[in-house]
């Protein structure tokens, strides 16, 4: 099979060194979950969560049973939480599995009992409690009415009680946040004295693992710094504040491709569709074999890559394809050198915030959106 022209290198060192940073954060008790949903965060599913587990993260928390699935393929055992919703009708599939499945709906619940007296082996059940995100979740009445239910139930054990925050990212002001995690103390109490033992309370994401180690519980949920990105700047600024910006993060991926052709455009020419961008001065152009299609953001405003650690500026439309770039700066570049899209080289950095502000977005897209398509290689 002929390679692709655009790859991804993932840091499996970088990827276990901000295991080990969480695990000194949460301590040995907390359950230590990493979201690996959304093709980790763009680093590879199967790549990513072997090394998670293998760096000491007891639980990886997955969207779909898809994504269940693939992982079991790959003969990862670890604990599997399913974030995401589980059709009644994928049940069965829960059960086989053998995943934990965060719940809010009846129907659900009693389509997991079933599997689970099927299969011989209750299925582990979270219920989510709606504190202000709008998104999953119940009222307390009715988390109480359905655990009620549940403890009813020998296929489904209810361990875990579970909720999102709405705004902890992107304010510094955390008073909703706080409110939500009041929220969910209340309902922990209430279920508490319904006589429903729970020991897999959850709810904190990155930010709120970061900053607050009451909202710790019984076990986190990190996304996005597992792979070595700070949530936003309000959360390095919040963390900065209460001096928990001691975490170390290490980004673990770089996003590469090779020049195709360099070729010289002269003054007063267009480049690329739309002519949006027309030379100066005679300009060397270097065209890299990726694109839109490869999850290169055709939105991008100002973007750089690097060649031999110097920065070269997009000119032009990003194409389905292919992107062109100004390398008269860069005497050196030829047809065949590597250049960096997102990561490091020499001395100089994109980061997956900067290519964001380019893009008109955030670090989880960015990443999130490298088509699956671009090869994950694992490198130390
Ligand atoms: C339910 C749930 N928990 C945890 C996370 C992880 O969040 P973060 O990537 O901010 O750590 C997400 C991410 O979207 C989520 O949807």
């Amino acid at each position: 099979m002929p390679e692709r022209l655009t790859w991804c290198e993932v840091s499996a060192g970088a990827l276990r060194s901000n295991v080990r940073e969480f695990r000194r954060l949460v301590g040995p008790a907390c359950r230590l979950g990493v979201v690996v949903k959304a093709n980790a965060y763009g680093h590879g599913l199967v790549l990513a969560a072997r090394t998670f587990v293998d760096a000491g993260s007891d639980l990886l928390c997955v969207n779909d049973l898809w994504e269940a699935a693939r992982l079991r393929e790959a003969g990862i055992e670890a604990p599997i939480v399913v974030l995401g919703w589980v059709p009644p009708a994928q049940a069965a599939e829960a059960a086989g599995l053998r995943v934990a499945v965060v719940a809010y709906d009846r129907d659900v619940v009693l389509a997991l009992d079933r599997a689970g007296r099927d299969a011989g082996r209750p299925i582990e059940v979270h219920l989510k409690i709606e504190t202000g995100t709008n998104r999953q979740g119940l009222g307390l009445a009715d988390v109480r009415d359905l655990a009620a239910c549940a403890a009813s139930l020998p296929g489904v054990r209810v361990a875990g009680l579970s909720t999102h925050f709405a705004d902890v990212e992107d304010t510094t002001d955390h008073a909703f946040a706080k409110s939500q995690l009041a929220r969910f103390r209340e309902a922990v109490e209430a279920l508490a004295a319904d006589g429903v033992a729970l020991d897999r309370r959850n709810l904190a994401n990155s930010a709120a693992t970061i900053l607050w180690p009451e909202a710790h519980m019984d076990a986190v949920r990190v996304g996005i710094s597992a792979y070595g990105m700070w949530p936003s700047k309000e959360t390095r600024v919040a963390a900065a504040l209460t001096q928990r910006d001691r975490l170390v993060l290490r980004p673990a991926m770089t996003w590469k491709t090779v020049i195709a052709q360099v070729k010289t455009v002269p003054a007063g020419e267009y480049v690329g569709y739309g002519r949006t961008y027309r030379t100066t001065s005679d300009t060397r152009i270097a065209v890299l074999p990726v694109g839109y299609y490869d999850g290169y953001d055709r939105g991008v405003a100002g973007a750089h890559v690097l060649i031999g650690g110097q920065r070269a500026q997009v000119r032009g439309r990003v194409c389905m394809d292919m992107v062109m770039v100004d390398v008269t700066d860069v005497p050196g570049a030829r047809a065949g050198d590597e250049v960096v899209l997102m990561g490091a080289s020499g001395d100089e950095t994109i980061t997956a915030e900067q290519f964001a502000g380019w893009a008109g977005t955030i670090n989880y897209e960015v990443t999130t959106r490298i088509a699956e398509s671009v090869p994950r290689r694992e490198v130390p």
